[in-house]
């Protein structure tokens, strides 16, 4: 019986900071596992400039609990971009990528973009640049459901901006349907980022009895079992253009419904890395757990491979119901429930 796993130290390539008291307790759960984390630019005040990027990278990092710790910023684009500063921040690794929220996706996307056409200039510069699109992948008008956002957003612009721009990396963010991963399997210059909640929950885990669990409702949505077996095979063994995104996106408990509005967005940190264990160990395939944590990702977006090491060991773990800390009280995704994995 495997009782422990030695892997390269992960990244995580897509995780929300937030700012002040909230931004300390996900930078010490994120340090804790990561050596990198990409910090989500959708922040009450967003990242769209490069002075934004360096001090949001030097917040984030002075509050780490890992010495090496880094925080790759990707800039969060708008019709109005000051594109001489964007050019130059990716030039400098100021920005890491740009990223692409339509309008009213999500949290914080009301100033994203919506017409794409408009911003084909800037993924012109990410092509040119060799840097990276990273796309949160739904298209929200009001005539198209909600489990079927992400299909409409693939047909309606993804395809283009795929052949338009032949040689642009893209990273399909939080992949959450089985057609998600068939596109990214079948397309080149693509790769796809993976939570663990999307390869464990299902709509009922949502939906059920005419009740909500606000606690599951996140963006993408979660789907069908079909895209969750979907999603698990890619992570666990169609496994080169796949790789660790926890999307863990944490709201204060008391925020989580306000009024008749759910906030979407789940928080895993505490306990994300010793999900995917067990994700990949239902699965039979621990052996390719390194590859997704630490391999795929890396090599995507042409960084090094981290030199340091970590270890999960077999051990029991329950998961607190909440990550409370001054003013802060989390909800934690699987909270209550044993996980068999612990990182030492
Ligand atoms: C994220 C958030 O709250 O910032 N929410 C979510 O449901 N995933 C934004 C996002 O990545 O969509
Ligand atoms: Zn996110």
């Amino acid at each position: 019986m495997t009782t422990d796993i030695k892997i390269i130290k992960p990244d995580d390539w897509h995780v929300h900071f937030r700012e002040d008291e909230m931004l300390k307790v996900v930078t010490k759960y994120s340090s804790r596992v990561n050596r990198r984390c990409i910090a989500m630019p959708n922040t009450s005040n967003l990242i769209t400039s490069s002075d934004q990027a360096v001090s949001y990278k030097k917040l984030i990092e002075s509050n780490s609990h890992s010495k090496n710790f880094e925080a790759l910023i990707p800039c969060y684009l708008t019709e109005s971009l000051n594109i001489d500063d964007f050019t130059y921040a990716l030039q400098n690794n100021i920005f890491v990528g740009g990223k692409l929220y339509p309008t009213n996706a999500t949290t914080n996307s009301q100033h994203g973009v919506n017409d794409i056409k408009k911003i084909y200039n800037i993924f012109e510069i990410l092509e040119k640049e060799n840097s990276i699109l990273l796309i949160h992948g739904e298209l929200n008008r009001n005539n198209i459901d909600i489990f079927d956002r992400e299909k409409y957003f693939i047909d309606e612009e993804l395809f283009q901006i795929r052949n338009t721009f032949k040689d642009l990396k893209i990273v399909l963010e939080h992949v959450s349907s089985e057609y998600g991963v068939d596109f990214v399997n079948s397309n080149n210059n693509i790769a796809g980022t993976i939570t663990p909640h999307h390869m464990l929950l299902t709509k009922d885990d949502v939906f059920k009895d005419k009740q909500i669990n606000p606690h599951h409702y996140c963006m993408p949505v979660v789907k069908n079992e079909s895209d969750l077996l979907s999603l698990r095979r890619a992570a666990c063994f169609e496994n080169n253009k796949f790789f660790i995104g926890t999307d863990s996106a944490p709201h204060q408990a008391k925020d989580k419904i306000q009024h008749d509005s759910l906030k979407a967005g789940i928080f895993s940190s505490p306990c994300s890395l010793e999900l995917y264990a067990s994700i990949f160990e239902e699965e039979n395939a621990l052996e390719n757990l390194e590859k997704f944590s630490s391999i795929n990702g890396p090599k995507f977006y042409g960084l090094d491979i981290n030199n340091d090491f970590l270890t999960l060991n077999k051990e029991e773990m329950i998961v607190p119901e909440y990550t409370e800390e001054g003013n802060i009280k989390v909800k934690n995704f699987f909270a209550g429930k044993k996980i068999d994995w612990k990182v030492s």
